[in-house]
């Protein structure tokens, strides 16, 4: 990469890599929100449809593989650059769809939905990683949001693809589609620049400081470079696996984690990928409940665009906290409701709508973008590979553990309690954000990692823009 001084960027050039690299969440939404409605027209063809544990397999195969790709995606972002991951994770993507739109069989179908589960792996560290390492401090928020914005709309595409396919029973196309998300990633990002914080982590300062000049405006890049040499001066050696377990790191990988475990421990897992099964039980019918689903990813797409638009101005902090409690709030009605008057009858019907929305709404506003905008800030620069890599698998185990647990506790103890139990971990996760977690809102990548070092700097927000 050469050609410095070539092309100047302007203050929306950072715009364009954040958008592509971002298919990678879209991909992540449409591969994870898919199966829900092809499940029900493959189990005749491929003969599981009196079994259980292999629509269980198909199911959660993709969140297997996506805890093999987190982990597995720190040490080799850190190798070979969050440019080539996301080359990488879009051919995983790409074969693994083809193979399970071609499948011979039920093992090969399982097998598919495992290799794009390792896709949804890496694009869920490399894309948040990739976007805060291009962007510059005062709009990082917002270009981070993109990833979640991203993945759900990659959520409900899916869930409109379904419908639209389901007269034909066309399960195959249904995952084969997400071939053309994945070609159109690999495509892009040939084009894109590797971003420049990797690069200077490399000495690869020329190129570090051409890829400022052509996604920063010309008055942005001296200040943007001075940070990142600055932090380079600062790091030294790049660290790995091992230097996890070192004392300055913990309270960061705690907090990383605790945040990446508590956004599934919220429960919004059970509603996108249960709603479905959960509403026909209710007595709704088969297209009613499909069209109710695309409700809950229309609510969840809207709510996602104001935390997009919002981030940088009210903090993550403050929004983690009206998550909470809004869902909270929601699920203890929820919960109390149906214990006191039961699960049927047309007021509770439009309760049971109420709250739900409320509920999809604050997550969609707080946890669900705030959560992957505040992963890569937390880390420095030369263990964010690892260190968001393993917070990251903490968020992919919490959903296997979720998604196993929920049927089993629902059939064991009801829907009442159940509800109240996910309310008691919204409560938890209030008490956690409020006793453990920084704001990150208007601090430069680097100003966060001298924090590690030195404590927090006294003053609470700063504006360095980086
Ligand atoms: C977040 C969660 C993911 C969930 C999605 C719903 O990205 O990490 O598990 O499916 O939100 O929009």
């Amino acid at each position: 990469m050469t050609e410095t001084k070539q092309r100047h960027g302007s203050a929306r050039s950072v715009y364009l890599p954040a958008t592509i690299c971002a298919i990678g969440a879209l991909l992540f939404g449409y591969d994870t929100g898919v199966i829900s409605g092809a499940l029900l027209y493959l189990k005749g063809p491929l003969g599981i449809a009196d079994n259980e544990f292999l629509q269980g397999l198909v199911t959660s195969g993709i969140l297997v593989g996506a805890m093999v790709g987190a982990l597995t995606s720190g040490g080799l972002a850190a190798r070979l650059g969050r440019r080539m991951m996301t080359l990488i994770a879009a051919c995983v993507f790409a074969l693994g769809s083809l193979w399970a739109a071609f499948s011979p069989d039920v093992a090969n179908l399982v097998l598919a939905r495992f290799v794009i589960g390792i896709g949804v792996g890496l694009a869920s560290v490399i894309v948040p990683m990739y976007i805060a390492e291009i962007s510059p401090t005062r709009i990082r928020g917002t270009l981070t949001s993109l990833n979640q914005l991203l993945i759900t709309t990659g959520i409900l595409l899916a869930y409109i693809v379904d419908y639209a396919l389901a007269p034909w029973e066309a399960w195959r196309w249904m995952l084969g589609l997400a071939v053309i998300p994945a070609v159109a990633l690999f495509v892009g990002m040939l084009f894109m620049p590797e971003t420049p914080r990797w690069l200077a982590s490399r000495d690869r300062t020329d190129e570090a400081r051409a890829v400022l000049e052509r996604t920063r405006p010309p008055e942005e890049v001296a200040e943007g470079f001075e940070e990142i040499r600055a932090a380079q001066r600062q790091t030294g050696e790049q660290l790995g696996w091992r230097d996890l377990t070192a004392k300055w790191i913990r309270p960061a990988l705690f907090i990383g984690i605790g945040l990446a475990v508590l956004q599934q421990f919220v429960g919004i897992n059970t509603i996108i990928y249960y709603a479905p099964t959960t509403l026909t039980q209710l007595g709704m019918g088969d297209g009613a409940s499909i069209a109710a689903q695309v409700g809950i990813g229309t609510v969840m797409l809207l709510f996602t665009l104001i935390a997009v638009r919002y981030t940088d101005r009210i903090g993550r902090k403050r929004l983690l906290l009206t998550g909470s409690t809004g869902m909270s709030v929601s699920l203890g009605v929820l919960g109390i409701l149906t214990l006191i008057v039961g699960a049927s009858g047309q007021t509770v019907a439009v309760i049971t709508v109420i709250c739900l929305a409320t509920y999809i709404a604050s997550f969609g506003a707080t946890w669900g973008p705030v959560v992957w905008v505040m992963l890569p800030e937390l880390y420095p620069l030369r263990i964010r590979g690892p260190a968001e890599g393993l917070a990251t698998w903490s968020n992919w185990a919490a959903n296997f553990v979720v998604s196993l647990a929920f049927p089993v506790v629902l059939g064991a103890i009801g829907q009442g309690w159940s509800m109240l139990i996910f309310a008691a971990l919204g409560v938890l996760s209030f008490v956690f954000v409020s006793a453990f977690v920084p704001e990150t809102t208007g601090r430069s990548l680097e100003g966060l990692e001298t924090d590690l070092h030195e404590g927090p700097a006294k003053e609470g927000i700063e504006s360095q823009q980086v």
